[in-house]
């Protein structure tokens, strides 16, 4: 029998999540909304492209938490995305009362899944469901770090004119303005991006990384991304549930690695069946500590306001 993956929030993330999941073929797909039919018509709808995709997922939509027991995976995506000119932190208040009332409904049937939170203001979303679950903290991941870094490992693609899979690099910290991307151990075929692109565009597409979020919300209107942040959540799920021990960046509670404590910041750790199984720990430069330090005192002040609130 396959793993369960159950997807709370059935907008534009989940949707692009669940048929991400389902194109890969690995995993049973059941997305929740509020939305009364909105989640069983796109698991509907997606199940009609099994026949031509040659693959058999089951896919399910329903409002209520039935059969939440059994999932391996629970990923969270419900909640309000931003508007043009709005940081994620504005979405705190509204979405923190959907996270409460959504890890409330898991805890009465599962204390067992993983949880992946996607939900934004990330960091502190994460840290919400990590404090009012009870989990320990390998089961409860934000997804941000694979979603910035290959954002980052994109615009290096674009800029070089090379193939995008042969880009490989890494972005850590929290997930906004003060992300830390790390271009210096970005690489193209195995050869420094530093030896390929001079300094200042190095720099522009840093800063490009940083506002990427911001430049979709801009150019959509009406929303903000989901395409890459679908596709970042489902590498996780498979990673999880395949015990593939990948090595991504994903926002984790520290408890003293990069002499960083009690706080949800992005880091590279080794996902497998247990979830977030270990931190990996970089040997970052001064000023690239520094500035992971200052992204994790900016989530810091954020669950203290959430601690403030429950
Ligand atoms: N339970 C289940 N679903 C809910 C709940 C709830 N309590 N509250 C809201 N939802 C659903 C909405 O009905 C909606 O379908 O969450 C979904 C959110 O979808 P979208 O509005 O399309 O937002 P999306 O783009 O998917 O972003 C979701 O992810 O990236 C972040 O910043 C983004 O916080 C936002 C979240």
């Amino acid at each position: 029998m396959k793993e369960k993956v159950y997807i709370i929030g059935a907008g534009h993330v989940g949707a692009e999540t669940a048929n991400e999941l389902a194109r890969k073929d690995f995993c049973d797909v059941i997305l929740i909304d509020i939305v009364e039919g909105m989640p069983q018509g796109k698991s509907l709808d997606m199940t009609h492209a099994n026949p031509i995709r040659y693959i058999s997922p089951n896919l399910r939509g329903q409002n209520d938490y039935n059969g939440i027991e059994d999932a391996k995976v629970i990923v969270i995506t419900a909640g309000v995305p931003r508007k043009p000119g709005m940081s994620r932190e504005e979405l705190l208040d509204t979405n923190l009362k959907i996270m409460k009332s959504i890890i409330e409904e898991i805890k009465k049937k599962n204390d067992k899944a993983i949880l992946i939170i996607v939900t934004n203001p990330l960091d502190a979303m994460t840290y919400t469901a990590y404090k009012l679950s009870g989990f320990e903290r390998e089961r409860v991941i934000g997804m941000a770090g694979i979603l910035d870094s290959t954002r980052l490992r994109a615009f290096l693609a674009m800029e070089l004119g090379v193939a995008y899979e042969d880009v490989s690099a890494i972005t850590l910290g929290s997930h906004g303005d003060l992300m830390v991307p790390l271009p210096k151990y970005a690489t193209v075929g195995g050869i420094p991006v530093t030896h390929l692109l001079p300094q200042e565009k190095i720099d522009a597409i840093v800063q490009r990384t940083r506002k990427a979020g911001g430049e979709i919300v801009s150019l959509l209107k009406t929303g903000s991304a989901y395409y890459a942040p679908g596709v970042s959540v489902a590498i996780m799920v498979e990673s999880i549930i395949k015990d593939k021990k990948r090595v991504l960046p994903c926002s984790v509670y520290l408890k003293g690695e990069y002499g960083i404590s009690d706080v949800f910041v992005g880091v590279p750790v080794i996902l497998g069946e247990k979830g977030a199984e270990k931190v990996v720990e970089m040997k970052l430069e001064p000023d690239e500590m520094e500035a992971l330090k200052k992204s994790a005192e900016h989530v810091r002040k954020l669950q203290e306001q959430i601690d403030s609130k429950l």
